[in-house]
């Protein structure tokens, strides 16, 4: 799980959630799959994992979790079904299916019948069929309530020693490369590092890079000059970039912030030099990047007298 923000709990509990129901979704498939292929044990398996899926939907959204089957049963019933939740009536489902599964995967030599096998279906099916609006209901809601990141991002000057592994670095990447940039002409190049010597280096290119010196990670977004449509715009574009950058470090959980190279020719070069970069490249910004120490608020920095209606 992502650690950090509570709003990457929710989020990870959202999505862990949908999981959950997709891959209920789809063990019902396969147990139906079994049944027309003639394997009838099998297929009481699958569906009572389809069930227990569609049940662990539920809790998980609610921050339950247990590696015991029956934990999570137990705890579905207590919470959902005896409230009044959810239908009363699905414990009698849930517990014919965890039955008959008990019986196909574990009881020696016993053969589930064709009967059987069908009414296990029709019974995940059905546990499946009532938790789904529940569920949908609850994603809509939660969704609702989670902060968007850009409410929620500050800047990010000191890092947890753990590294950024490089899946996380690449959805960062992923999310810079959305921006919108002048006639689409897409003039970023991404350095990625976290080479001690060379992140110490990048720390001392101005008198305020020093946050970068902290981070696990760093990240040198930098431009081409060569084929573009409109070059006075590229550092435009690389601000946009840069701002996606910000925000989707924000919203996995991790901190940045956007260290000021670009248009100061010293930085610029000395940045150049550092990264060795070609002729026709230049150094915009350096974003350090890692799990944050502290999480502050952010400020509301809405300002009426700003907004000039005209
Ligand atoms: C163009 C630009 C240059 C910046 N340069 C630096 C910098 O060199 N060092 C630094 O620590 N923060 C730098 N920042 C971050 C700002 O200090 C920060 O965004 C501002 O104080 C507002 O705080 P917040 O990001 O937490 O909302 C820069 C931000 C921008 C947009």
């Amino acid at each position: 799980m992502v650690k950090g923000s509570s709003l990457n709990e929710q989020k990870y509990r959202l999505d862990l959630s949908r999981y959950r129901f997709e891959r209920a979704c789809e063990e019902l498939n396969t147990a139906q799959e079994l049944f027309e292929d003639g394997h009838m044990n099998a297929s009481a398996s699958r569906s009572y994992y389809a069930a227990f899926y569609a049940l662990l939907a539920v809790t998980e959204l609610d921050g339950f979790e247990s590696a015991k089957h029956s934990g999570v049963i137990s705890r579905f019933k207590f919470d959902y079904l005896r409230t009044n939740v959810l239908d009363r009536g699905l414990s009698k489902l849930i517990d014919n299916t965890f039955n008959l599964r008990k019986y196909a995967d574990y009881e020696g030599f016993y053969v589930v019948s064709l009967e059987e096998a069908q009414k296990q279906i029709d019974s995940a099916e059905a546990i499946v069929d009532t938790l789904q609006p529940y569920l949908v209901s609850r994603w809509t809601e939660m969704e609702k309530r989670i902060p968007n990141a850009i409410f929620t991002r500050t800047s990010t000057r000191q890092f947890e020693s753990r590294p950024v592994e490089s899946k996380y670095i690449i959805k960062i990447l992923r999310a810079a490369m959305a921006a919108p940039s002048a006639c689409n002409q897409q003039p970023w190049e991404f350095y990625i590092t976290d080479d001690k010597d060379i992140i110490s280096r990048l720390s001392q290119v101005s008198p305020y890079a020093g946050p970068v010196k902290n981070a696990p990670a760093v990240i040198v977004p930098c431009y081409h000059t060569d084929g573009l449509a409109v070059p006075m715009m590229a550092e435009i574009d690389m601000s946009l970039a840069t701002q996606n950058i910000l925000l989707e470090a924000e919203d996995l959980g991790l901190g940045a912030v956007m260290i000021g190279i670009a248009p100061i020719p010293e930085r610029m070069n000395a940045v150049a030099e550092i990264l060795k970069l070609p002729e026709n490249f230049k150094a915009f910004t350096i974003i350090p990047v890692g799990w944050p120490v502290n999480k502050r608020p952010q400020e509301d920095r809405y300002e009426p007298s700003r907004v000039h209606t005209v």
